[in-house]
């Protein structure tokens, strides 16, 4: 229509005069201009096949090319086609086993992001896949419904290969819950994986990276959602549920709907909220997920847009280039929908955050591309922890811009930003949170209960550049006395 036209060139003007500032691309470097318009692609949905009671998935990352723009196809990756990968589901109690291929020319690994499990299937840097080669991981699934996800972490090369498009959804259900059946539920019709991802694209519409131009590294020109540049989601539904990841690697998005409506947010990083939180944008740095809730009236479409995001002492907002406004994907609502259950009005209350007295305790500096003024190496393990022990850890953020942190193999809490209580949104399961410049942000948790003195798990900024520059450090979760520097954390000063 005449109006969506108007809609689709309002967004195309948005975004052109805004790229020379947000890119640092060479001058004379043209970018394609969004019209909205193309169908959004909805990942396969990925069940894998019972095999002795264990459910078996295949992934094979392997190279291929993609048409960001029409007609000019650029080099990518992804795992069992050609960017992005499948959208894996499993259900809490199940057994699972990842059989990974890898068909790529260079070494890589599978790692599964928010997934509590052991160390050996975490698929962390130390877990490489030479090319040819295969890995079975397996673990059983114990924690609740979330929608968590899968990228490479190749020590060095991670923003590479997770940037040509390796990364994909893995989504835990918990069957017999009543929120299970309250919420949208129809995969790819009512219930709809959003990997949105920042990319840097040439003229020719390649995928091109430039982590020494600016201090979040490699930030793009081009906004993609499940690898399309411009998409519409066509509903059907009165409700329709987004899982949305930021899998960009160093952008900071602030969803929300272009008309200002409130939506209700449904699930963090690591599971639902305890209760549906009416909320007119959410904030996702990289790696972050949050589930909300659209509702829609027949015939209507409406962008859905991230604005600005907060970016606390970052002054101004846009120093470092990470400020902009984009439009995301545009969701264009059937003439009539079919009717959705209510949202609940609470869900199950979560639990209060674990011993943040009584816990062990320690604290992380984060500057530059450092934590503690180390930088990451493979050879060094940064402590050893007890297998189940309540932690606590304070991590400050004393860079001008902005990192976040991400820890591997648990699923926290956020127990306060500069002393005061978290914003709602951030306040249920976590595995990444935004580290503002100059806060320091206090998180409790369990650590894994699974011991093992020989494959460490990692924590790391989750902006890529930095992450591959070093921003990174592990740990081991051993008995004491087991191998590695027991007790070697920063004591915590506070
Ligand atoms: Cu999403 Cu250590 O990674
Ligand atoms: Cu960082």
């Amino acid at each position: 229509t005449r109006r969506q036209l108007l809609r689709a060139t309002a967004a195309a003007a948005v975004l052109a005069p805004l790229v020379p500032a947000v890119t640092g691309c060479a001058p004379g470097e043209v970018v394609p201009e969004t019209q909205f318009g193309a169908r959004l692609p909805i990942p396969p949905l990925d069940e894998g096949t019972l095999d002795g009671g264990t459910r078996t998935f295949r992934l094979a990352p392997q190279a291929g090319t993609h048409e960001f723009v029409p007609g000019k196809p650029a080099q990518t990756m992804g795992y069992n086609g050609a960017y992005l990968g499948p959208t894996l589901r499993a259900a809490r109690g199940e057994r699972v086993r990842v059989a990974v291929e890898n068909r790529l020319t260079e070494a890589t690994t599978v790692h599964f992001h928010g997934m509590v499990l052991p160390a050996a299937a975490d698929g962390g840097p130390h877990a490489m896949i030479n090319p040819g080669a295969s890995t079975n991981p397996e673990w059983t699934i114990d924690q609740p419904a979330a929608t968590l996800w899968y990228h490479p972490h190749p020590h060095g090369s991670t923003e590479k290969q997770v940037g040509y498009g390796l990364a994909g959804l893995f989504i835990l259900d918990e069957p017999g819950t009543n929120e299970a059946a309250a919420l949208p539920h129809t995969y790819g019709v009512d219930d709809i994986p959003l990997i949105v991802q920042d990319r840097r694209l040439d003229a020719d519409g390649k995928i091109t990276f430039d982590p020494a131009g600016n201090s979040l590294g490699t930030l793009g020109n081009s906004i993609a959602a499940n690898g399309t540049l411009g998409a519409v989601l066509s509903v059907t539904t009165q409700r329709v549920r987004l899982r949305i990841l930021n899998a960009s690697n160093g952008r900071w998005f602030k969803f929300g709907l272009a008309d200002h409506r409130p939506f209700h947010m449904v699930a963090s990083d690591g599971g639902l909220l305890a209760a549906p939180l009416e909320l007119t944008s959410v904030q996702l740095s990289p790696a972050e997920r949050a589930e909300i809730v659209v509702e829609l009236k027949p015939g209507e479409s409406v962008m859905l847009r991230s604005f600005a995001p907060d970016l606390g002492r970052v002054n101004p907002p846009d120093a470092f280039g990470g400020g902009k406004e984009f439009d995301v994907v545009r969701l264009d609502a059937a003439a009539s929908l079919a009717p959705s259950a209510a949202l609940p009005a609470a869900f199950a209350a979560l639990p209060a955050p674990e011993g943040t007295t009584t816990a062990v305790s320690r604290s992380f500096t984060f500057n530059g591309r450092s934590i503690n003024n180390k930088t990451m190496d493979m050879n060094r393990i940064d402590f050893t922890a007890a297998p189940g022990e309540a932690e606590v850890w304070f991590v400050d953020n004393v860079s001008a811009y902005q990192h976040n942190v991400h820890v591997h193999g648990v699923q926290f809490r956020l127990v306060d930003i500069d002393g005061k209580q978290p914003p709602p949104e951030r306040a249920g399961w976590k595995d990444t949170i935004p580290l503002l410049p100059r806060e320091q942000n206090r998180i409790a948790f369990r650590m894994p209960k699974y011991a093992d003195s020989e494959h460490p798990y990692m924590y790391h900024c989750h902006l890529l550049t930095h992450e591959d520059e070093g921003m990174m450090g592990q740990f081991l979760v051993a008995e004491a006395g087991a191998a590695g520097p027991a007790g070697s954390g920063t004591p915590s000063p506070h």
